[in-house]
């Protein structure tokens, strides 16, 4: 295992561990709103962004011990997200982290619900003094995620990619570029921002920061639409071959496979570059931003 490697699986058990701790439990909420939030967090996901709040807290001196709560927030959104595309309006999956849907194993409705519940939680991990003891930090990071999760970012973005199945004429690549900096940049951007908000960077840090959770973004997109094309189903553990059943507007769809693997060596290029003066601190980003670009899941 590479350093990389298990700075992850410790991101994602110490992630794991928070969710488990702070979700709501059947004693306390209606028994199958519960349990829905619970299945769509627990027991999957790579926890990237968690993983990118936490390393960057740590990037900028931080404490990332003290991003583990935030990166749970993080999540929570994201899992959200994920509930929602998944649901018969939207993308109409199936499967996901190689089990049903929320909305197969439950129904729309709670898949619906549990989906907002877990937007909403998220926002009451953040605003909680027990998970982030510093207040101006607390009004920050909710605006950071609700800037980035919002109209303005991921839903905003989700819109876009939606329009996009049944545009007149198809998308151009700049068009495809704002969309998927939306529906999945903004998120993973604010990420690495959370982790900068909770160290107190200086506004040079946190600047760059983002700016590397943008291109790692652009890749982790552009990677997820290539393994629709390229993926092992039961490694990314959801259907591939999608996007071109649904006519999803990708850069893979109008540029192919080769462009897509030039282009995220670019971007890998790219995002070392941005965290080049950091130096050897910055390697755990630097492998974060080569793992997205060739993973396999
Ligand atoms: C999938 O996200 C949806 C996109 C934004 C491309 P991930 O690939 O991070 O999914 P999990 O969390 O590991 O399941
Ligand atoms: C999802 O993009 C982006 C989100 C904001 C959820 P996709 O629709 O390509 O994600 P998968 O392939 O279903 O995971
Ligand atoms: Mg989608
Ligand atoms: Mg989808
Ligand atoms: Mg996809």
């Amino acid at each position: 295992m590479t350093a990389f490697d298990t700075r992850l699986e410790s991101a994602a058990a110490a992630v794991e561990a928070a969710l488990e701790r702070l979700l709501p439990t059947v004693a306390v909420v209606p028994e199958t709103l519960a349990e829905a939030m619970r299945y769509a967090t627990l027991g999957g996901g790579k926890r990237f962004r968690p993983f990118l709040a936490i390393e960057s807290a740590r990037l900028a001196g931080g404490d990332p011990e003290a991003a583990v709560a935030v990166g749970a927030a993080f999540e929570c959104v994201h899992c959200y997200s994920l509930v929602h595309d998944d649901l018969p309006a939207m993308d109409d999956d199936d499967m996901r982290r190689g089990r049903p849907t929320v909305h197969k194993a439950f129904d729309e409705a709670t898949a619906i619900l549990a989906g907002d519940a877990l937007l909403t939680f998220a926002f009451e991990i953040l605003g909680d003094p027990a998970q982030v003891s510093d207040p101006s930090a607390r009004a920050e990071l909710a605006l950071c995620l609700a800037r980035a999760a919002g109209a303005g970012g991921m839903v905003g973005g989700q819109v876009l990619d939606l329009a996009a199945e049944t545009a007149d004429v198809p998308l151009g690549e700049a068009d495809i570029r704002r969309l998927q900096a939306m529906k999945t940049g903004a998120l993973i951007a604010a990420a690495c921002e959370a982790g900068a908000i909770l160290a107190g960077a200086s506004a040079d840090d946190r600047a760059r920061l983002v700016r590397f959770g943008q291109i790692v973004g652009a890749a982790f997109q552009l990677a997820d639409d290539l393994l629709d094309v390229t993926g092992d189903e039961a490694a990314v553990g959801k259907r591939i071959g999608k996007d071109a059943d649904r006519g999803k507007a990708t850069l893979v769809s109008i540029h192919g496979e080769t462009w897509a693997r030039t282009r995220l060596a670019e971007l890998v290029a790219e995002a070392s570059e941005i965290l080049a003066p950091y130096g050897a601190r910055a390697e755990t980003l630097v492998a974060a931003a080569r793992f997205v670009a060739e993973r396999k899941a």
